[in-house]
């Protein structure tokens, strides 16, 4: 279990001052002076040395990340975008963040903007998160007033740090359409190449960074890459958020080491599977966008990005979705399929229509009006959509199918035989066309 030493998040649940008094108690913006003055590649490659890898779903390097920015500031400013969109099902740990330890960002975005040469920075807001904005605009006006931030300020590297509210819509925290949305366009995913880190915002080189990447640079900094790199095991280090809900005791948000088994995370934060472990049944353990693992092969799994891959699951968000023997596996990946159904842009093909033949196709499996042959044809769908489509939207899509149909084909085929057995469908799911 994570020492109480090692943590970053010492606000995650609000109990102390979350205004500037408070941050500065916890250590917040000590020494920020000092890490700007050693440079844009002393930082670059504090971050590198960290293993930090991106909190936003992917896992992305981010020390590397940062380097992909032009060395030499041309023509056009560099911009710095925070994406605070958290709209992926089950993740609710940016906005903890935001409302609790808002400083943690704001003084992290100061960092990555003077590593990344960018004397501007935007925060995107999720459309909903209403208090967050507010509490998060508060910590920004204090940093300004406190000279923190800004023209002139005592840290020596201009910046200017604006909040966009946005209209609440899950492809905006897609990082192109996210740039779409902040320039005032509809929020559609742009082809890449090029990449944002030569043509972003407003044409100008860009990087978009989770919240959580943001907020831990100050502190890897303060405390050293490699307290943060010791944290975990080999390219899966460091503290992480995790946002546990389902069919637990106690659904909690909690940060951990990297790594920690899925059962210590239950057990220690969580009070356990409701009803005992004998009850799990499978767990989405990175937000809706990743593949279920069924119970036996989650349970003495470290909770880290190799790991999971390896159950040919994912990270991701690192939001752990539990569901207990209680679950109707069809009818809640179904569920999942509608929500990538309403949230895709349309832009192409195989997303717009599949998402939309997968949420039908699974509504009549959920309750067994279905032919077995077809869970091949939707399988093969999934494939279709896959790797074939602008933004990784599609691949979200297809993958909580792929999962349900490698490890529940035969609940799948269960259910089938019960409604040919008695077409009336007694006993089997309705969903309702609302959903
Ligand atoms: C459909 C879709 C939605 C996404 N939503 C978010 C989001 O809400 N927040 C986020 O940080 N990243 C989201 N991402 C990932 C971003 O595109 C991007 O990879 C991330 O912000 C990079 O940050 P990181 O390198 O710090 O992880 C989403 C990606 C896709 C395809
Ligand atoms: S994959 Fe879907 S959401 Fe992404 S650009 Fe294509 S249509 Fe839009």
């Amino acid at each position: 279990m994570l020492a109480d030493k090692d943590r970053i998040f010492t606000n995650l649940y609000g109990l102390h001052d979350w205004g500037l008094d408070g941050a500065r108690k916890r250590g917040c913006w000590v020494d920020v002076k000092s890490f700007i003055e050693k440079g844009r590649d002393w930082m670059i490659n504090e971050m590198k040395a960290s293993g930090l890898r991106g909190r936003g779903g992917a896992g992305f390097p981010t020390g590397l990340k940062w380097s992909f920015m032009p060395k030499q500031i041309g023509e056009r400013p560099h911009y710095l975008v925070v994406n605070a969109d958290e709209s992926e099902p089950g993740t609710c740990k940016d906005r903890e963040i935001m409302r609790h330890d808002p400083h943690l960002l704001v003084e992290g975005c100061l960092i990555a903007g003077a590593a990344m040469g960018a004397h501007v920075g935007y925060i995107y807001v999720r459309g909903e998160f209403i208090r967050e904005r507010e509490r998060l605009q508060a910590a920004i006006d204090q940093a300004y007033e406190a000279r923190l931030i800004g023209k002139n300020n005592i840290h020596g590297w201009d910046f200017d740090l604006h909040v966009h509210h946005g209209a609440g819509a899950y492809i905006c925290g897609e990082e192109t359409a996210l740039l779409e949305s902040l320039e005032g366009k509809k929020g559609q995913p742009r082809m890449k190449p090029p990449f944002p880190a030569n043509v972003g915002l407003y044409g100008a080189p860009t990087t978009i960074n989770n919240v959580e990447s943001i907020a831990v640079a100050g502190t890897i900094m303060r405390r050293g890459a490699a307290w943060f790199s010791g944290i975990g095991r080999p390219n899966n280090v460091g503290t992480k958020l995790f946002c546990i809900s389902g069919h637990v005791n106690k659904p909690c948000n909690v940060e951990e080491a990297m790594g920690i088994p899925f059962r210590e995370l239950i057990d220690k934060h969580c009070g356990g599977i409701r009803g005992g472990w004998d009850n799990l049944l499978a767990v989405i353990p990175g937000g809706a966008s990743v593949p279920c693992v069924p119970a036996d092969q989650i349970i003495d799994c470290p909770m880290d990005f190799d790991s999971l891959r390896n159950l040919k699951s994912g990270l991701g968000t690192a939001a752990v979705i539990v569901m207990d023997k209680s679950t109707d596996m069809i009818r809640a990946i179904a569920r999942l399929a509608y929500f990538y159904k309403h949230e895709s842009c349309g832009q192409c093909t195989p997303c717009r229509e599949g998402t939309g033949w997968m949420w039908r196709v699974l509504t009549r499996m959920a309750e067994g009006r279905a032919e077995k042959r077809e869970i091949d044809m939707l399988l093969d769908v999934t494939y279709q959509i896959e790797g074939h489509t602008i933004c990784a939207l599609g691949d979200a899509a297809a993958w909580p199918v792929q999962g349900l149909i490698r490890h529940f084909r035969h609940v799948i085929e269960d259910r089938i035989d019960q409604y040919s057995a008695n077409p009336d469908h007694a006993g089997a799911v309705r969903l309702q066309a609302a959903e």
